[in-house]
């Protein structure tokens, strides 16, 4: 069939064929939900069941000191050995886990730099890094380590080997920066540092190892450093004593050490993963093990679906939940075969993805409506370059995916046949939570829609006091019973745990999010209820951003806020108040712009910036950033009464105008 003849009649209610057998109506699927919900424990116990544990648990879950609960108490288990020695006793021994492709490519735009690892290779790997980290650095159970690296094969293996002698990973995003870097390893107190000379990005060199070493200068706890030679670079800067290249450290380990992975209890924090809230600094987000694990390989069952012959690709960064949780855990749980790619989507053209996706014969694709938005923009001349005819599941996840995108994806990726749903979790949940759930059943799909909330988990939209809505009435997300991958606290900080998360509805999970249930019980996330920004995706506080903007000599005070923007989902703006006798020039704003990128990281880069010489605020003296959208948005101001200078806004208003008129 040809591609035109693919693109039927679309209707909003969408079965499609290669699912048919599965579907089932929303009544009978919310039958099945309520069935798991009264008997939570059995529910989630019998899919622990399915994993291999060293020891049985003697509790599903512990609730007698909530919201500390506590999943599969008295079981052990270890990360490593369920991903990769489990596979290596059968016969998926030879199967390949991990097809990575690097960014550079030929002059016929054919990829140069490529890894094939089976799961013997994988196996092979994590056990001589465990024996690197033991054996030379001395880690061990409970140590944290900071992994700040590409997307590269080593950046799984330094992570299943850390989790395998029971250490914690902190991985941190390739692009935030050295300030970043070092605040998230003091907070974690990380003993040592996992990095890499750079990697390719855009057909450019980007050199992380430096970016360590500024962070280092204000991270006294880290002893040792290792460096991945991902590039080869000739001049990286080493310091003698505390640095060292992979490659050096792992030249005496066996090439067939085995390292016995740790019995480690259920509740063990396997990682900590830092998220930006609305005030104070980022916060340590803390997963144990046996939850995690087992709200993985549900997920990974129901929502991918994942056989034996797929070919599963998430595109988003480690550096970020969802890689921690579907690239890293996921597929290797199942023992699937996944692509990993180091670089950009467009280089050296607009077709990189779906030339992957054709090279590979990817069959589930789990990416983020930012990426569908701007390949939109490109054109479906993209696609129609490639056979994409694999695909038979497609999700995306970070943000609410508009209907046009959705129709756009569904269409020129899909061929209009595939299951496709917009999965809703975020860091703190560790896994996915509501989400359409081909490998299990398939309700109608809806265009937008983040579907019904999976077996096990229940979910709820609920007013100011905590009562639930109507259908069709904005509300805020809750969940309401403790589920097997949930955070356990924030590092170093449990009263904050309890406070940012149970307090504002006593006894439910605040996430945080605006949605709406309908009548069907689908859930549609509509973004954030507080001053969390979404930047394509990459979740960024108004804090962080305010706090670097302030940390610049001439800035008294600064208010950041996130508005629409057609391909990211939303930009940064910012008001800032210059000190006294310092002028509001482009020069300046060109400064401030970097010194953001320098401080936070690229991606934090405001979409605009304007001078004003006083913010609006509460009488009570709280930046009013409502207000501040509706102006950076044209939308009407709403209620004022708590304003304490009108003037305020009315400056606020006229920098935006001045600075539209120069851009237009
Ligand atoms: C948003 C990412 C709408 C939401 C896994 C949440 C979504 C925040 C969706 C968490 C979706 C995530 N539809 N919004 N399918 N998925 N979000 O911690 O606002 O980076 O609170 O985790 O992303 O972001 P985080």
């Amino acid at each position: 069939m040809s591609l035109e003849e693919k693109n039927l009649p679309f209707d909003e209610y969408v079965y499609n064929d290669k699912w048919r057998s599965r579907t089932i109506d929303v009544k009978t699927y919310w039958e099945y939900h309520k069935r798991s919900i009264e008997n939570l424990e059995e529910f989630w116990a019998s899919i622990a069941r399915e994993l291999e544990w060293f020891r049985p648990w003697d509790r599903v879950l512990d609730a007698s000191n909530p919201p500390f609960y506590k999943w599969f108490v008295g079981g052990e288990l270890n990360l490593s050995y369920l991903a990769v020695d489990r596979h290596v006793k059968t016969w998926r021994k030879n199967k390949l886990a991990l097809i990575w492709e690097g960014e550079p490519v030929d002059q016929a735009g054919y990829p140069t730099d490529r890894r094939k690892l089976t799961y013997y290779d994988l196996w092979r790997e994590v056990n001589r890094a465990a024996c690197m980290l033991h054996c030379n650095f001395g880690i061990k159970k409970g140590d944290r380590v900071t992994l700040y690296m590409p997307m590269i094969p080593e950046l799984p293996i330094a992570m299943y080997a850390a989790w395998r002698i029971g250490a914690i990973t902190n991985v941190v995003f390739s692009g935030f920066s050295a300030d970043a870097l070092a605040d998230r390893i003091n907070d974690s107190q990380s003993r040592l540092v996992i990095t890499a000379d750079g990697f390719w990005r855009r057909g450019k060199v980007v050199r992380l190892k430096e970016v360590v070493d500024k962070a280092l200068e204000k991270a006294p706890s880290v002893e040792n450093v290792i460096v991945y030679r991902r590039l080869g670079l000739n001049d990286v800067p080493m310091t003698e004593g505390r640095d060292w290249f992979w490659d050096r450290a792992m030249a005496g380990v066996p090439h067939n050490a085995y390292v016995e992975p740790e019995r480690l209890e259920s509740t063990h924090p396997s990682y900590i993963l830092y998220t930006s809230g609305t005030t104070g600094k980022p916060k340590g987000i803390v997963h144990d093990t046996g939850g995690w694990a087992v709200h993985i390989y549900a997920t990974m069952k129901w929502v991918f679906d994942l056989k034996d012959d797929d070919i599963y690709w998430c595109t988003a960064d480690i550096g970020w939940v969802t890689g921690h949780s579907y690239i890293v855990l996921g597929p290797m749980l199942m023992g699937a075969t996944e692509v990993m790619y180091e670089g950009a989507p467009d280089f050296p053209q607009p077709d990189r993805w779906w030339a992957i996706i054709e090279r590979y014969g990817v069959t589930v694709l789990y990416t983020s409506p930012t990426a569908i938005r701007t390949f939109m923009r490109f054109g479906e001349e993209w696609p129609r370059k490639h056979d994409l005819s694999t695909l038979r599941i497609i999700h995306s996840v970070g943000e609410p995916i508009n209907p046009e995108a959705w129709r756009w994806a569904y269409r020129n990726l899909g061929y209009q046949n595939v299951a496709f749903g917009s999965t809703w979790w975020m860091t703190e949940t560790g896994g996915i939570v509501i989400s359409h759930a081909p490998g299990l059943y398939l309700v109608p799909m809806k265009p937008g829609t983040n579907g019904p909330p999976l077996p096990g988990f229940e979910v709820d939209v609920v007013d100011e006091n905590g009562n639930p809505v109507p259908p069709g009435v904005k509300g805020y997300l809750v969940i309401k019973k403790p589920y097997p991958g949930m955070l356990h606290t924030i590092w170093g900080d449990p009263e904050r745990y309890v406070k940012t998360f149970w307090s504002r509805f006593p006894g439910v999970f605040y996430a945080g999010d605006y949605a709406i249930k309908d009548r069907d019980g689908y859930i549609w996330v509509l973004g954030r209820a507080d001053e969390v920004i979404k930047v394509a995706g990459h979740r960024l506080g108004t804090y962080e951003l305010e706090s670097a903007l302030i940390s610049h000599p001439t800035v008294a005070e600064a208010a950041v806020i996130g508005i629409p923007d057609p391909i990211k989902g939303e930009v940064p703006m910012a008001f800032v108040v210059l000190k006294q006798g310092v002028a509001g020039t482009d020069e300046l704003r060109k400064e401030l712009r970097q010194h953001i990128r320098n401080t936070v990281g690229p991606i934090a880069e405001p979409g605009q910036i304007y001078f004003v010489t006083k913010l609006p605020k509460t009488r009570s003296g709280k930046i009013m950033r409502r207000l501040l959208r509706a102006v950076a948005t044209g939308a009407p101001l709403g209620d004022v009464t708590t304003l304490e200078d009108e003037t305020s806004v009315e400056e606020a208003k006229k920098a935006y105008e001045e600075l539209k008129k120069e851009v237009s």
